[in-house]
């Protein structure tokens, strides 16, 4: 048990990370029945498409699970119906807002530096996700995680969540000693069978290394200057690209959405196109990413690294 598992009410300290358009309501699910804390992600989303999910994970759980947003695109709607019907909330990207802290629902915040960690206190939340420069997708960090976790452990008195460059046993155990309540996983679950990823960006993490991935701010339509871990080739494969759309993506209700180079937005199920120039997100976890797994056998993996060695 750690304050982590203690504040939240999980058994094991790893949480899944809040992935938009990798997490689906079956991969927060599992992790959350096999004792870890899963997470949806929230994105864009409205309050419609919010209490969607939350109605699917909660036809597939009983146990905690917690919903991430992204400040730049949080709709207040759904973050009021997610505080109401789940016992975590989250935010990543702004600045830490004491308006989100909501009676009856913890609050986490993920942040890059000290300062921001401190202000999260500051602002309420019970707990933050302190994520270092190795971490997939959009990253805060600037320094790597063997940096930031034991200044943020030391600046501030509530549960902390390690993230970024987790891949394994070792990796879990390795962060728990550098003084984490707990480990965010990304990339791991992204090679999930349970993801949304589309199969063409798992075979491409399948095949990487960390050396092959790359911190940049080209992929920036709709949210600008901020730098996300990706695979190199994506980014090789997008310069590449004639300017317009590179690839569209096909909605529940059949609505198409072109996807213009240098999107946000990684390939789905439902994407078709050039897949290959769209952000294939990666962190340097992505070394222990060899096959799309259970999420049941990367959760039995991990779980090894919270136990004494
Ligand atoms: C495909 C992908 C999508 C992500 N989307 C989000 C997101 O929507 N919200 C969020 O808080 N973090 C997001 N992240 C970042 C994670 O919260 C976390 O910091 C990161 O995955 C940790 O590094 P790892 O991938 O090496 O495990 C994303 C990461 C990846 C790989």
């Amino acid at each position: 048990m750690t304050r982590f598992t203690d504040l939240v009410g999980v058994e094991h300290p790893i949480q899944l990370a809040p992935m938009s358009r990798a997490v689906t309501p079956a991969l927060a699910a599992a992790v959350s029945n096999l004792g870890g804390l899963g997470m949806l992600a929230m994105g864009r989303s409205s309050v419609e498409a919010a209490n969607l999910q939350i109605d699917e994970v909660l036809a597939l759980t009983d146990r905690p699970v917690g919903a991430g947003f992204i400040h730049l695109f949080l709709d207040h709607g759904a973050w009021e119906a997610a505080a109401e019907r789940l016992p975590i909330v989250e935010v990543f990207w702004g600045a830490p807002d004491p308006d989100l802290v909501l009676p009856g629902a913890l609050v986490g915040w993920q942040v890059g530096t000290v300062d921001e960690a401190k202000a999260a206190v500051d602002a309420g939340c019970a707990y933050v996700i302190a994520q270092g420069v190795e971490a997939g997708g959009h990253v805060r960090a600037t320094a790597p995680l063997a940096e930031i976790l034991p200044a943020v452990r030391a600046a501030v008195d509530v549960p902390v969540v390690a993230a970024g460059g987790i891949g394994t046993a070792a990796d879990v155990r390795r962060a728990l000693l550098l003084g984490a309540d707990a480990v965010r996983i990304g990339t791991r679950f992204v090679a999930t069978v349970e993801s949304d990823a589309h199969d063409h960006y798992v075979a491409r993490l399948i095949a990487a290394s960390a050396a092959d991935t790359v911190l940049t701010e080209r992929f920036d339509v709709g949210w600008p200057d901020a730098p996300v871990r990706v695979l190199a080739s994506s980014l090789a494969a997008a310069e590449m690209a004639p300017a317009g759309t590179v690839a569209t993506i096909t909605a529940r209700d059949g609505t198409v959405t072109d996807l213009p180079r240098f999107t946000t937005t990684p390939p789905t199920h439902a994407t078709s196109g050039n897949l290959d120039a769209l952000p294939l997100y990666a962190g340097t976890s992505v070394d222990a990413v060899h096959a799309r797994q259970a999420a049941a056998d990367v959760m039995h993996e991990l779980i090894e690294g919270t136990r004494p060695a």
